[in-house]
């Protein structure tokens, strides 16, 4: 029997079943369609739709039909600033930045500053407005054209955000939001609030549309995130209706795993995930200690071969750090047949982590430059 999981936006429990993950939440998976569409817009591919890496959608096409007949579009995506920024959270990142090309538009980034707070015992206000900013470097350190960016941080953007919120929450109850998020009578009932912030920035673009414009038509939003942050988007789709405005689109990635194996990466175990603060020395640790698809001894891989469906060193070069298809395959079959043994893949792995965090680590030090230019108040 598959062992039981669990997705939340604050918990990811257990190997996902992403197949029964679509059903659960009532998602669509990506069509080959919608892959090709996109990438005809952007001129290139990207490996995180050929690999299904994101994976599911809520109104996608009705987002590229929108910009296909020329209206104007945004994307909104977000991170919660609890601490630093890993690779998982990069990956969004980055799709979004493919997608920022594609669709020629604007770029919204929520930083939940008020939820970490809400949500976590163990940090201050000044730990997440701390985190806020560097997390903000890491984004648009992707390479986000910084004329088309906003970064909102929640508690310093509440004047624009607290009367959209307002209207979010006046038409959710409370009895909705115990059944999507699951809370009890212990729930602090800030975070019983808080769903009404992450909702305001997916209406924001036409709001601000029609401060210059009253007439201005409504602008489509997308948002790229992993599916742990679907719920929230479920009552802010329900909700959009009720106030006139259009319903935000969804695309979903899967997440990319802890290296030492099944679940979503913890933010609060570092061993288990890559920051970009790491250290050539301290990736190379990391990835040695990953668990792995081989065998217990190099006789034994060499003869039996070795797994690359349950390796996370393959998961990481798959998600990620081998762009090119034809090299991927070629590694991930002689893993298969015990040509490619695990030390040869942690350091390739590796090489290939510490050139991408260097390259990163460049581009954001240039964006302390325009951070103060993006940021939304
Ligand atoms: P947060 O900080 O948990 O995560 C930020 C973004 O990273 C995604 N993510 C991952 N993606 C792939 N693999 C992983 N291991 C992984 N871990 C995290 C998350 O799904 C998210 O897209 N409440 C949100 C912040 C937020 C937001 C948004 C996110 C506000 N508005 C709009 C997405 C879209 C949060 O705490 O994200």
């Amino acid at each position: 029997m598959a062992k039981e999981f669990r997705v939340t936006p604050w918990e990811v429990r257990g190997n996902v079943d992403y197949d029964k993950l679509v059903r659960q939440f009532g998602t669509q998976h990506i069509t080959a369609e919608q892959a090709r569409e996109i990438e005809e817009l952007a001129g290139q591919r990207s490996r995180f739709l050929d690999r299904k890496i994101f994976f599911s959608q809520r109104g996608l096409s009705e987002f590229i039909e929108a910009h296909r007949k020329g209206k104007r579009v945004a994307l909104y995506t977000g991170r919660g600033p609890s601490g630093g920024t890993h690779l998982g959270h990069l990956m969004p990142y980055y799709f979004t930045k493919y997608l920022q090309d594609a669709f020629g538009c604007d770029v919204y980034y929520q930083l939940t500053d008020d939820e970490k707070y809400l949500f976590k015992d163990n940090l201050s206000r000044e730990d997440t407005a701390k985190y806020s900013l560097e997390n903000a470097l890491d984004f648009l350190a992707a390479g986000f054209d910084p004329a088309r960016t906003h970064v909102i941080i929640n508690t310093k953007a509440a004047n624009v955000l607290y009367p959209l919120a307002l209207d979010v929450a006046k038409r959710v109850t409370y009895s909705t939001a115990k059944a999507v998020f699951g809370f009890d009578d212990s729930t602090n009932i800030g975070s019983i609030f808080f769903t009404a912030m992450q909702s305001a920035p997916a209406f924001l673009p036409t709001v601000l549309a029609r401060e210059k414009n009253k007439k201005a038509p409504p602008v489509p939003v997308l948002i790229p995130c992993a599916i742990d942050q679907d719920p929230h988007f479920r009552v802010t789709r329900d909700v959009a209706e009720k106030l006139d405005y259009p319903k935000p689109s969804l695309i979903h990635a899967k997440f990319l795993p802890a290296l030492k194996g099944g679940e979503k990466m913890s933010a609060s175990d570092d061993s288990t995930s890559i920051y970009v603060t790491d250290t050539p020395k301290q990736v190379a640790k990391k990835v040695g200690g990953a668990f792995t698809g081989g065998q217990a001894t190099v006789e034994e891989q060499r003869a039996k071969g070795g797994n690359p469906d349950v390796c996370s060193v393959c998961a990481y070069l798959s998600y990620f750090f081998e762009p090119d298809n034809e090299k991927l395959t070629e590694r991930l079959d002689a893993y298969r047949r015990g040509e490619l043994l695990d030390g040869e893949n942690k350091a390739y792995l590796t090489d290939k982590i510490n050139s991408f965090l260097k390259e990163h680590n460049e581009r954001k030090e240039k964006a302390r430059k325009t951070l103060e230019k993006t940021l939304l108040c």
